[in-house]
């Protein structure tokens, strides 16, 4: 596995010195509500599990699994729901945990989504932004780190599903994916 990466990006330490950060701002600003964290799988689960033990005021969790038509590295827009949510947000604060917002395609479709499912408010918070693919606006409320134009592996991140168990962020060799 080791031989296909070109570098370390972040390390657990830097992620979880920034994790803890996000969970304090998240903590404060919604003191007092009702919070649904919505984790978008599968990439969001290292993250997730993480971030939700810095988060200390009560909070409802649940998954929406979504899969956007495309190559393995680059996403249509065309989305599909996989699983649903199991929790009713009608009235509720609803925060989306995703790894990384890329082209922001899938993240513009799940926040309308959500939207319309009369939720009082629906935000954001992803672990990476890549801003320079994205294709349509969309305004993220607690990012960890903006990034390159390079592919990110680790810490829940994959390429065709392999390197969601290394505990760092790494950028994956071009040859793996272009190859
Ligand atoms: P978007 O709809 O283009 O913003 O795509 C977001 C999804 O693409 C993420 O949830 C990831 O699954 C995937 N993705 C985009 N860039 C990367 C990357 O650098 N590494 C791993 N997955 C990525
Ligand atoms: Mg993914």
């Amino acid at each position: 596995m080791k031989n296909d990466l070109e570098r370390c990006l972040l390390s657990r330490e830097q992620i979880m010195e920034k994790v803890r950060y996000l969970g304090e701002q998240i903590s404060n600003d919604y003191k007092g509500k009702d919070l649904v964290v919505v984790g978008i799988l599968k990439g969001a689960i290292v993250f997730l599990a993480d971030l939700m033990r810095e988060i200390k005021i009560p909070i409802y969790l649940d998954f929406m699994a979504v899969s956007s038509y495309g190559s393995s590295t680059k996403s249509s827009g065309v989305v599909r729901i996989l699983k649903d949510l199991e929790i009713s947000i009608e009235g509720k604060d609803v925060l989306i945990v995703e790894d990384i917002v890329d082209s922001g395609l899938t993240l513009k479709y799940l926040v309308e989504n959500l939207r319309s499912r009369k939720a009082k408010s629906v935000k954001i918070c992803t672990l990476l932004d890549k801003p320079a693919r994205r294709t349509t606006k969309v305004s993220i409320d607690y990012n960890g780190f903006v990034i390159p134009d390079e592919f990110a592996v680790g810490y829940g991140l994959d390429y065709k599903n392999k390197y969601r168990n290394l505990p760092g962020i790494y950028i994956l060799k071009e040859k793996i994916y272009k190859g």
